[in-house]
């Protein structure tokens, strides 16, 4: 009797959970057309600039018809109403005749222009479609000019959740994977497609902004009360590694072995988590030399990092030259390996990036396999320890072996399964092969697709070519099938 009262009470509070959960948000976001949009309505009868990339996760991610050369955004940004008035030009190539094409924008544009003549437009479902008043032939240049203005935290989630786009108590984040791009700046959102990018932001003066690359020249003043701040990135970076922090930031800045050092440190965080923050975080140019000796030279000319005063957020990100560290990380002190983690990324995920999102496996495995290889330089566990300690932690009927970190799905993504199963893969892989050429697949990857892509297929391929070995097997077992491999990797 009791129980069933518990259970009937335990019942109500669930569906009330989800219904709070579920419904709540999804009216609060409103999955509505972006207000003030035009609905994409697309037309069948024009084969031309498709919706989607190609990606087998994201059907709907990026665009065909066109290769982007390069992004410029410019931005102002109020952040008492979450305010961003965009203006960002986008050169490309097409790569067929285009009478249109799509970018991936979500933030209401009110114009665009193609090479300075304006431009039909229809927008939804996170697409901006563009006709412009000339065709574009295939293999012309062209310049994309969009203005847009909008409350970026108010734009749902892909699955009508939350928006990316973070608010802070006084600014705003950019950082997410693998959505976070179209919410504030109108792109061909799909790793495929890396340029350079330069990102100009405008804020009120007693703000900072931290982006990617080099800080050109210091805050500049834009009128009364305003200042205008100019990052650069000169290497490919894929669209949704280009962040914006913006709020108020201590700076810290210091010439290295690898290009100018620069970390910022929001202001409210509290004095032992700041601590905490920097006494890992100050440590990315040690770090960065032990990796750089096993994975090849840096890929970049700028290091550092960025810690917001974001207690909600859990996870950081290796946006390319300056990852973000989730402040939570840091609560109970100094957490070394999580910056070995996201500076790993920059050789695998960021310099070589997935070729498609199924290709996952290449960046959480790769950097948490990096964790471990360092637990072992700094006198832990050897990686081999960590391997067997991790298959001894997920016994047979642990849903962990269910998800194959060579495929895992869209929604499986960044499951432990691709972490820690993923390291374990690279371990077995290691094993088999044997060291000396293991580590020369390792870098030759690094080298041979710097600032490019790869899939799975391609490395496994490289590591059949290297050794000579074939380890289909054990790529079957490790990385495809959804069950617990017989024994540890060993
Ligand atoms: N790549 C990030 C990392 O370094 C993980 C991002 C997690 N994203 C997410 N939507 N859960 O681990
Ligand atoms: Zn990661």
């Amino acid at each position: 009797m009791r129980n069933r009262v518990l259970w009937i009470g335990l019942s109500l509070v669930l569906l009330l959970g989800v219904v709070t959960a579920v419904v709540v948000p999804r009216y609060l976001a409103g999955c509505r057309p972006v207000p003030g949009a035009a609905t994409f309505t697309g037309t069948s009868s024009d084969p031309a600039g498709a919706d989607g990339i190609g990606d087998v996760n994201f059907p709907r991610s990026g665009n065909g018809g066109y290769d982007v050369t390069g992004y410029d955004i410019q931005f102002r940004y109020e952040s008492a109403p979450d305010l961003l008035h965009g203006q960002t030009t986008i050169t490309a190539r097409a790569t067929e005749d285009l009478s249109e094409f799509k970018l991936d924008l979500r933030l209401p544009a009110d114009a665009v222009a193609v090479d300075d003549r304006p431009a039909a437009i229809h927008q939804g479902s996170g697409k901006l479609q563009v006709t412009p008043a000339v065709a574009v032939r295939a293999g012309a240049p062209m310049t994309v000019r969009v203005n847009y203005a909008g409350v970026p935290s108010a734009l749902p989630s892909r699955h009508c959740g939350a928006s990316p786009w973070l608010r802070t108590a006084d600014g705003g984040l950019a950082v997410g994977e693998p959505d976070i791009a179209s919410w504030w700046y109108p792109c061909n959102d799909h790793p495929l497609d890396k340029v350079t990018f330069t990102i100009t932001a405008v804020v009120p003066a007693d703000l900072q902004v931290i982006s990617n690359g080099a800080l050109l020249g210091g805050p500049e003043p834009a009128g009364p009360g305003w200042q205008r701040w100019r990052w650069a990135h000169s290497e490919p970076m894929a669209p949704y590694l280009a962040f914006v922090a913006i709020g108020h930031y201590d700076i810290v800045r210091r010439d290295t072995a690898f290009g100018p050092y620069l970390a910022a440190y929001d202001r409210r965080l509290p004095p032992p988590v700041a601590a905490a923050a920097r006494a890992s975080v100050e440590q990315t140019p040690q770090i960065i030399e032990f990796l750089s000796g096993i994975f090849g030279p840096y890929p970049f000319h700028q290091l550092g990092g960025v810690v917001p005063d974001t207690p909600t957020l859990s996870a950081s990100l290796e946006n390319q030259t300056r990852p973000l560290y989730a402040s939570e990380q840091f609560t109970s002190g100094e957490r070394v390996t999580s910056v070995v983690h996201e500076l790993a990324h920059q050789w695998f995920g960021d310099s070589v990036s997935v070729s498609h999102w199924s290709d996952i496996w290449l960046n959480e495995g790769f950097a948490t396999y990096a964790q471990w290889l360092y637990n072992e330089h700094t006198g832990g566990y050897s990686a081999q320890q960590s391997a067997t300690r991790s298959y001894a932690r997920h016994t047979d009927d642990d849903e962990f072996w269910k998800i194959p970190p060579g495929n895992p799905g869209a929604d499986q993504m960044f499951k432990p399964a691709v972490y820690d199963r993923g390291a374990m893969a690279l371990h077995a892989l290691r094993v088999a092969i044997g060291d000396k050429d293991f580590f020369t697949a390792l870098r030759t990857w690094t080298t041979q697709r710097r600032g490019g892509n790869g899939s799975v297929a391609d490395f496994l391929a490289l590591i059949h070519r290297v050794s000579g070995k074939n380890v289909d097997n054990l790529a079957q077992t490790w990385l495809y099938s959804p069950t617990r491999p017989p024994s540890p990797p060993a």
